[in-house]
């Protein structure tokens, strides 16, 4: 083996790729997808999506980051044979990089409102709490400000190094976000009428899923799990031999899947005792959850200045490790392409991702100049990286890894060099050429409306 960077420990792998893997996606998505097609029914298929869709394809990017042990660019390159798979490489590093920028504009968003939490910006009625967020989320500085705090201190991480930088914060950050999702569970569950909230969530209605539910899963297990942006060949290529690939794989998937599921029973419960309808997206976690966490915990309200601390605070801290996932990805491949050090790697993608940051921030403001064909800039990379990019990696991932590489050199990644027994290796291998293609191929079509 050469002297590349590793994770210490077996908890370290699972820690830090989880922390990619538990993000925004798992608060804002997950469940109001859940509640809203099927409940359980919908869970159900989602577990489904991870285990023959998420892992096979988190598998494959494993299989190539530690066969490389290499940056994601060079990683591909290396196993190309100079053809054009390397450009997939290319396709992954670019996705990470651009990503990286508007992610950290959402992830500052949070930080604003753990401030507000504190400073008590956040009780007022409805019709407020929505102005408050527009006016926030239009400020030409505030934004960028905040997104500039997050960008510096996943610089701060990164640039420690693998073990000592990222290792450790992920140890760190990811059983305190733990603890605290339990704490607002808790706190949720035991508002009255929360029982509804529980079982709108947890009842399964089978009539509701259709094709429409189980691509919408599909599209969301592959976000939640973090492919296709180059995080999950990164991180492998600081795996060590002894690292067993197929249950890191299980046991992210299993953690992913169940902070999602918490996510809901923090949400629903508190949002149905209120009697507040829950949404998706943007408006879920900062217009909704603000005005439900005031009305619920209304007779005592510091116990509500201290839930709505704890709710920030955890997403704070998801995005923090997803955004040092990302941040990594082009880190270690500028700093290895380019021969410079780390640090000097970290810093262009920091900058870069500053000033990406700031055009996607000032385009969601009043003056129309950063919207193009009716889309503001944040929502093109939205839509560029989401939509078209990830499915497009992803895809390529699978045949890349299923139909070209050497099977041989699967097989010994997924058996670490004969030493495991392998279980499952061929519907590993049948679902990464078969099911994992066509199954994205349909998402991807179904966006575009054609299926
Ligand atoms: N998986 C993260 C989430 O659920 C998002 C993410 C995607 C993070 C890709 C890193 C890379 O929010």
């Amino acid at each position: 083996m050469n002297d590349r960077a590793n994770f210490g420990s077996k908890l370290g792998v699972i820690l830090a790729t989880a922390g990619s893997a538990v993000g925004l996606g798992n608060v804002w998505r997950f469940p109001y997808m859940a509640g809203q097609n099927g409940g359980a029914a919908f869970i159900l298929v989602y577990i489904g999506c991870v285990m023959f869709l998420g892992i096979p394809c988190m598998i494959s990017e494993f299989i190539i980051g530690r066969h490389a042990q290499a940056n994601t660019a060079r990683a591909y390159q290396k196993l190309s044979n100079g053809t054009a798979w390397l450009l997939v490489g290319f396709l992954g590093v670019l996705t990470g990089f651009l990503i990286t920028g508007y992610y950290a504009v959402v992830s500052g968003w949070c930080l604003q409102y753990i401030f507000a939490s504190v400073v008590g910006q956040l009780n007022g009625d409805p019709e407020y709490i929505k102005g408050y967020f527009q006016t926030f989320s239009q400020d030409p500085v505030k934004p960028v400000l905040w997104a500039i705090v997050m960008l510096l201190t996943t610089h701060y991480v990164i640039s420690h190094g693998v073990e000592k930088g990222i290792e450790r914060a992920s140890k760190l950050l990811m059983p305190t976000l733990f603890i605290l999702l339990l704490v607002i569970v808790a706190a949720s569950c035991m508002l009255p009428g929360a029982g509804k909230g529980i079982e709108f969530l947890l009842k399964p209605d089978f009539m509701k899923v259709d094709k429409d539910v189980f691509l919408g899963a599909l599209g969301q297990s592959f976000y939640s799990m973090s492919i296709a942006m180059g995080c999950l060949c990164t991180y492998a290529s600081y795996f060590s031999r002894h690292t067993n690939l197929t249950s890191s794989a299980v046991q992210i998937g299993l953690i992913d899947c169940l902070v999602a599921i918490l996510a809901g029973l923090m949400i629903f419960p508190a949002a149905f005792s209120v009697g507040v309808d829950a949404d998706s997206g943007p408006s879920l976690i900062f217009i909704t959850l603000p005005n439900v966490f005031n009305q619920a915990f209304s007779s005592i309200s510091a116990v509500g200045y201290v839930i709505s601390l704890l709710f920030y605070g955890l997403l704070s801290l998801a995005a923090l490790t997803s955004l040092i996932s990302l941040h990594e990805v082009s880190t270690a491949f500028f700093s290895e392409e380019l021969h410079i050090s780390r640090k000097h790697g970290a810093w262009i993608v920091t900058v870069s991702c500053i000033v990406i940051g700031a055009f996607c921030s000032l385009s969601l403001g009043q003056s129309d100049s950063l919207q193009f064909f009716g889309k503001t800039l944040f929502n093109w990379f939205d839509f560029i990286t989401g939509q078209i990019m990830l499915p497009a990696g992803g895809f390529l991932t699978c045949l890349f890894v299923g139909w070209y590489i050497p099977k041989k050199l699967v097989r010994d990644q997924y058996t670490n060099w004969g030493t495991l027994r392998g279980n499952f290796f061929q519907v590993y291998l049948f679902c990464v050429r078969f099911v994992c293609p066509i199954c994205i191929l349909l998402v991807f079509l179904h966006q575009f409306g054609v299926l």
